[in-house]
């Protein structure tokens, strides 16, 4: 996972080394390009003495395109936490929210909000009502989906999370959000693991972004499956988002019977049962 420190950098004069008495020159000037110029010798040289040249080309726009992309959603996730007043957007190792170390490694080792932008492209891709449905959120972390989806207007909301750190950072939140939002749904954190937690009857829709490692994905599929199966009336949704590659996940989505795939982008996939007309 990519850092996310997003630190004030020092200031131009710490950088350019100037002594106090410089104050009064230009801040950016001959090592700010100097630094430029090394850089662009540096990467001509990499290009120069690649192999494959185009996928060295092909491999500099992907990293950068992903830097930029993160820091955007970095700012965008602070932003989400000033308006409802919480505390989502910082990542927080597994390790050091209670989880022991050998549920670490079961899983993907770091608990990290959806943005809010994968969390609308992923459910506008699900066209249901959703005042019909309860949303289990799979891995809630701090709850971020959990007010992403009270907002969104579902009729019940419940996050499952066994992290006890997460799990009270969570409650926290909901308190806060409650006092700023004119949502129906009452959202709330479960702290359990989501594996064998019994979930609710009725129309569900189930949310995972990113939590489990692929073979505690295959048999979270696979319990639903069986669910499908046993109750074809009743409409049941998976939601599974990444927000680098869905094929992240392997075939841990493919060979259920009652569950279909209904949708598959590069950051989110969604199953169903014939019963939820997606
Ligand atoms: C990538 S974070 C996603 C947080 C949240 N869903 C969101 O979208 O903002 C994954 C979370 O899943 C939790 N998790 C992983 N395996 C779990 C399990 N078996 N039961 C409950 N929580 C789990 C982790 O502790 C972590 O908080």
């Amino acid at each position: 996972m990519p850092s996310t420190d997003s630190s004030p950098k020092p200031v131009d004069s710490q950088i350019n080394g100037e002594s106090e008495g410089d104050h009064h020159r230009p801040v950016l000037p001959v090592a700010f390009l100097r630094r430029i110029a090394e850089r662009a010798r540096t990467l001509a040289g990499e290009f120069a003495a690649a192999g494959d040249r185009a996928g060295w080309l092909r491999e500099q726009i992907r990293w950068r395109w992903f830097t930029y992309r993160h820091r955007h959603e970095a700012a965008a996730n602070r932003a989400f936490d000033a308006r409802y007043g919480v505390d989502t957007a910082t990542d927080v190792p597994l390790a050091d929210a209670g989880v022991p170390a050998s549920e670490v490694a079961r899983c993907n080792g770091i608990y990290r909000a959806v943005t809010e932008s994968a969390f609308r492209a992923a459910l506008a891709a699900v066209p249901v009502d959703p005042s019909d449905y309860t949303f289990v959120d799979v891995g809630s972390g701090k709850g971020k989906a959990l007010l992403l989806a009270a907002e969104f207007g579902f009729r019940d909301v419940i996050g499952i999370e066994y992290a006890i750190g997460l799990h009270r950072v969570a409650e926290r939140n909901l308190a806060r959000w409650r006092q700023r939002s004119t949502a129906q749904a009452s959202p709330r954190s479960v702290h359990h693991d989501a594996l064998t937690y019994p979930l609710p009857d009725g129309p569900l829709l189930v949310f995972v972004f990113n939590a489990l490692a692929p073979a505690l994905m295959r048999q979270l599929v696979d319990a639903l499956d069986r669910r499908a199966t046993d109750r074809p009336a009743e409409p049941l949704i998976l939601v599974y988002v990444n927000l680098r590659h869905v094929r992240e996940i392997g075939d841990a989505l493919a060979g259920a019977v009652s569950l279909r795939t209904r949708v598959r982008r590069r950051h989110h996939v969604v199953l169903a049962n014939t019963a939820a007309g997606v």
